[in-house]
């Protein structure tokens, strides 16, 4: 039987294309970033590790105007101003939580300004586009034309000033002469679209608050700006640069060739297209609405996906930089470590929801979850096989297992089911809880075999070989299982454990079936060391 497909694709469609938002450089990342970088990455190695044709993107946004105006008031230039925060900020982060990209894509890369120039070209030039005079108002910090309905009225220094509700910044009024992306033409298709493909958009709350939007109608889209250059030029009028936004929705086909028009190209981009993606809620209506839109009017195919996830809270609000409650995602794993900021965020939160962050909360789960659950599991078969059996892992007894190993061995397969159907439906937290069904069992297996009282006794050698060779089972698949969400420690439990071959190639769809050498080696400390308060309080 082929494996259960996600989202519904053919057996025989292995692909899976994940992209994260591309962020923008005009500060340095928080937590916030990570845990889209993060989900998208468990997703990938997931997939990866089931034998997908896997490929995850991520990258930077670099052109508009909320950069140009942070690198001017750092007295340098925009270019400059990137290339800085991309090589000594944003780079490191996927670095600092383990992120396993395939390629990094910026919008000024020259790949990129090929691609929107050609897709902008074709939409030109099959009527999609015509010039006219925007007048309204615009925010810099979301880089966003506003209605007047999603404005405030200021107070204080503010004072008779329309402000963003969401940055509680004066927006801008403009008047300018701008191109326009028909997107009143779409507001049909893109209902036919939410209609007939239901899990396009996910979450149910996301996608219910994007069909209400699109059922009031779509105005046309100002595609343009001609007051600033920082941005890519319109082919045909090189007095005018492309909107940011729809400069950077383009990343994810000019990622994958869509600009260059070679054989290879064509053939990466027919492999790879159409993406999942992933993006925070705040943005899931330029994913949802203006992308799939554009991509109708240029008669490509429309994402397999637009999920939505939660945002971080920290004091009730979401979390961020401008209102000072940003927190890097250094402080965190400085302390933790990468393992535990990947498996915190995606256990504690349920994936689709807003979370709040607490450092009493991430010290608990550490220490209840990851030190004495799984580590010191991981800690103790290991021991107990160096212990009892001189490092040799005990033989399958010859006569098959007893009735209470061969319920704790089956189990692995029904979780790793479980955990597959979870994160194709990207229910992240999910598929982890299913793992953890599996660290629990072994150890109020262990509790109820006590396999260190049966040491004492020669006459029960057999059942001692037969419960450390189950643990060991089980603990093996585990290893495999959370490979892609701690890919540090079960690297080095898998070494641990003899594991044979390399602990990325071990299928996620089959877990049972790893095989090892036979041999435990010592585990060098502990998986996860238990975190004195003074060191996760001074972060
Ligand atoms: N540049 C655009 C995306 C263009 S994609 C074609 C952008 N960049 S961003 O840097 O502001 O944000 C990127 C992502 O980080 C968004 O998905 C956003 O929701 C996410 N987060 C920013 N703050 C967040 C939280 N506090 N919590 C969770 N995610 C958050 O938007």
């Amino acid at each position: 039987m082929p494996s259960p497909s996600p989202a519904g694709r053919a057996p025989d469609d292995r692909a899976f294309y994940i992209t994260t938002p591309i962020f923008y450089v005009n500060d340095v990342p928080h937590i916030g970033h990570a845990y889209t970088e993060v989900a998208a990455d468990v997703l990938a190695r997931w997939h990866r590790q089931a034998g997908d044709d896997t490929w995850l993107l991520t990258g930077t946004d670099e052109h508009g105007q909320k950069i140009l105006r942070t690198a001017v008031a750092n007295e340098t230039t925009p270019k400059a101003w990137a290339d800085q925060l991309v090589e000594n900020a944003w780079k490191p982060l996927l670095a600092t939580i383990d992120i396993a990209n395939d390629d990094f894509i910026r919008t000024t890369d020259e790949r990129h300004e090929i691609a929107v120039a050609r897709f902008l070209q074709k939409l030109y030039d099959d009527g999609h586009i015509y010039a006219g005079e925007y007048e309204g108002y615009y925010c810099v910090g979301c880089e966003e034309y506003k209605q007047a309905d999603e404005l405030v009225d200021g107070e204080g220094e503010f004072e008779g000033q329309k402000l963003c509700a969401i940055h509680s910044r004066p927006v801008e009024v403009l008047k300018e002469k701008n191109y326009f992306f028909r997107m009143s033409d779409f507001a049909k298709p893109l209902l036919d679209l939410y209609e007939s493909q239901p899990d396009f958009v996910q979450p149910e709350s996301v996608r219910n608050e994007i069909v209400q939007f699109v059922k009031h109608g779509l105005d046309d889209l100002s595609i343009s700006r001609s007051t600033f250059d920082w941005g890519i030029k319109v082919p045909w009028d090189p007095t005018h640069v492309v909107y940011v936004w729809f400069d950077a929705l383009l990343n994810y086909v000019s990622a994958i060739g869509y600009g260059i028009d070679s054989p290879e190209e064509r053939a990466e981009f027919a492999r790879r297209w159409p993406a999942h993606h992933l993006v925070g809620k705040d943005i899931a209506r330029f994913h949802a609405v203006i992308w799939p839109a554009m991509l109708l009017a240029a008669g490509l195919p429309v994402p397999h996906r637009v999920f939505g996830h939660g945002w971080l809270l920290v004091g009730g609000e979401k979390m961020s930089k401008s209102k000072l409650t940003g927190i890097a995602p250094q402080q965190i794993t400085e302390v933790f470590g990468s393992d535990a900021f990947r498996y915190y965020f995606l256990r504690a939160i349920t994936f689709g929801q807003d979370g709040s962050f607490s450092w009493e909360d991430l010290s608990a789960r550490y220490h209840a979850e990851l030190a004495n659950g799984f580590g010191n599991l991981a800690s103790r078969v290991v021991a107990m096989v160096e212990r009892y059996f001189d490092g040799t892992v005990p033989a399958v007894p010859a006569d098959g297992w007893a009735p209470r190993e061969q319920a704790l061995v089956d189990a692995v397969a029904r979780a790793a089911a479980d955990a597959d159907s979870a994160m194709g439906r990207f229910a992240i937290h999910e598929a982890i809880a299913s793992v953890w069904t599996l660290v629990d069992d072994l150890n109020g297996y262990l509790t109820v075999a006590e396999p260190w009282q049966l040491a004492k006794d020669d006459a029960r050698r057999a059942e001692l070989e037969a419960v450390l060779a189950a643990s060991v089972h089980v603990l093996g698949a585990v290893t495999v299982l959370l490979s892609p969400v701690m890919p540090k420690a079960t690297a080095r439990l898998w070494d641990a454990l003899g594991g044979e071959g390399d602990i990325r190639d071990q299928d996620v769809r089959d877990p049972g079936a790893w095989r090892g050498s036979g041999r435990v080696s010592a585990l060098e400390g502990t998986l996860f060391p238990r975190i004195e308060e003074a060191d996760a309080g001074a972060a």
